[in-house]
């Protein structure tokens, strides 16, 4: 369900007329739906509603101040990566508290950085990172709440580059060795085990290949508390998958039902006894927050990216429409060979035609739609929409080519906000100098 629709032939977003945004603030631009982006993340959200969790946004996929503040005021949290979407992160109000910094990579800076801010949890993903982490911590007099990110050796069935939890993935600690590195980390005198996490891949779009990984982390806690190690909160990391041609990846209500199912018993089996009042003894349900790191379902198809048509050219084989995007601005075709959806901003009705879409970068990779026959004809001047590019669009664009980084632009009703200018040519070369001497 999206707010880009049709009207008196032209696509809207929301009440906002596209090809007025164009004529606003130029083009290409992403633009994005203020109601899409609360509908998804509340749906999400109220999927889980039965049982304790917390919803902590992946901001890799769309790390704009402003969507990262509307979803603080949801009562979102943030899934982070690195020392900037921190910075990020705690400047669109997101509460400490409610951040979890998950990667591969972080370095001693960072470690800091998260430390000071007072995050939730770190998601360690290696023996190495556990000892340097508590080395940290310990020089600054702190406690470094720990997750330990295992690998639970699962296919998650979508493009290699986005999948991570199998062994040859660079990704999490392997199951067997866990419960080791959870010994470990519990003797460590500066990290204190607060959770587990995982994350096997993105752009799912069938439940099985979670059901099967968090089965496998369930057992896995389970054995933790035999081994009288709690776990608090239970990090099931992202990847459910979107619509982008003809998927039908599963609603958000039918993977949290699903996952609940598999996860029921981790809540009921050995319930806590609580001393009551009057001495006797209510059984209560173990204090296990989920976790959970939507990016994509929130934010892919709440927004799009609009360029215009620049020339037209009959190649010798195929028709190529050259127009104003490019790879640098949405990464995503040239990367992965995905499909994003190209409509015309006005007059709906048109005909389909044969053609590549792609950009002025000097690559042939620089494609935004590849040998498609489901291309708007469209002529010099004309808009077109490239849709569901609201993740992992912006925030892979580069200024490859030297091209300034776009303008990102947020629908809200009939109201239009400029959330990220355009680049200037002084900001391309900002921090750059010609030092005398060279
Ligand atoms: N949590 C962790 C630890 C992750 O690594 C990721 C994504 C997510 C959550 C969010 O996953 P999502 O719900 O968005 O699937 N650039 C690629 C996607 C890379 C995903 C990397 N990790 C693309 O454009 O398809």
């Amino acid at each position: 369900m999206h707010h880009f629709h049709y009207m008196d032939e032209e696509l809207f977003c929301e009440e906002v007329r596209v090809s007025d945004v164009a004529d606003a603030v130029g083009t290409p631009f992403y633009l994005y739906s203020h109601a899409t982006l609360t509908h998804h993340f509340r749906v999400f959200d109220s999927a889980f509603e039965e049982i304790p969790h917390l919803v902590c946004f992946s901001v890799k996929a769309n790390s704009n101040l402003a969507i990262l503040k509307l979803f603080a005021d949801l009562g979102g949290g943030a899934d982070i990566v690195s020392g900037g979407e921190l910075f990020r992160s705690l400047k669109a109000g997101i509460e400490p508290q409610k951040i979890v910094f998950s990667g591969v990579g972080k370095t001693p800076q960072e470690m800091r950085e998260a430390l000071d801010a007072g995050i939730l949890m770190f998601n360690v993903e290696s023996a190495q990172e556990l000892d340097l982490l508590n080395t940290i911590a310990g020089q600054m007099g702190k406690v470094a709440p720990v997750s330990i990110r295992v690998n639970p050796d699962v296919d998650p069935k979508t493009h290699p580059y986005i999948s991570t939890g199998l062994k040859k993935n660079k990704f999490g600690i392997e199951l067997e060795d866990a419960i080791q590195e959870y010994f470990r980390t519990a003797e460590l005198e500066n990290l204190e085990v607060v959770g587990i996490s995982c994350h096997i891949g993105s752009q799912l779009t069938e439940v099985d290949p979670f059901v099967d990984s968090f089965s496998r982390v369930k057992d896995l806690v389970a054995r933790l508390r035999e081994e009288g190690i709690d776990i608090s909160y239970l990090d099931l990391g992202g990847g459910l998958g979107i619509t982008y041609s003809d998927e039908e990846p599963p609603h958000p209500d039918s993977y949290a039902k699903r996952i609940i199912q598999v996860l029921k018993e981790l809540y009921t089996a050995g319930v806590v006894g609580a001393a009551v009042g009057n001495g006797l003894v209510h059984a209560r349900p173990r204090d296990l927050t989920l976790i959970l790191e939507p990016g994509r379902v929130i934010v892919g198809n709440a927004g799009i990216l609009v360029t215009r048509v620049l020339y037209n050219k009959e190649g010798v084989k195929k028709r190529f429409i050259i127009v104003d995007a490019a790879m640098n601005d949405l990464a995503r075709p040239a990367l992965y060979d995905s499909y994003h959806r190209i409509m015309p901003v006005t007059d709906p009705g048109r005909k389909k035609v044969a053609a590549d879409v792609v950009g002025p970068i000097c690559e042939s990779g620089d494609f935004l739609a590849r040998d498609r026959e489901d291309i708007p004809d469209a002529s010099r001047g004309e808009l077109l929409a490239v849709m569901s590019a609201g993740a992992y669009g912006f925030t892979m664009s580069s200024n490859y080519n030297s091209r300034p980084r776009v303008a990102e632009v947020l629908a809200k009703g009939d109201e239009l906000f400029v959330v990220r200018e355009r680049e200037s040519y002084e900001e391309l070369v900002r921090g750059e100098s010609m030092p005398e001497g060279i």
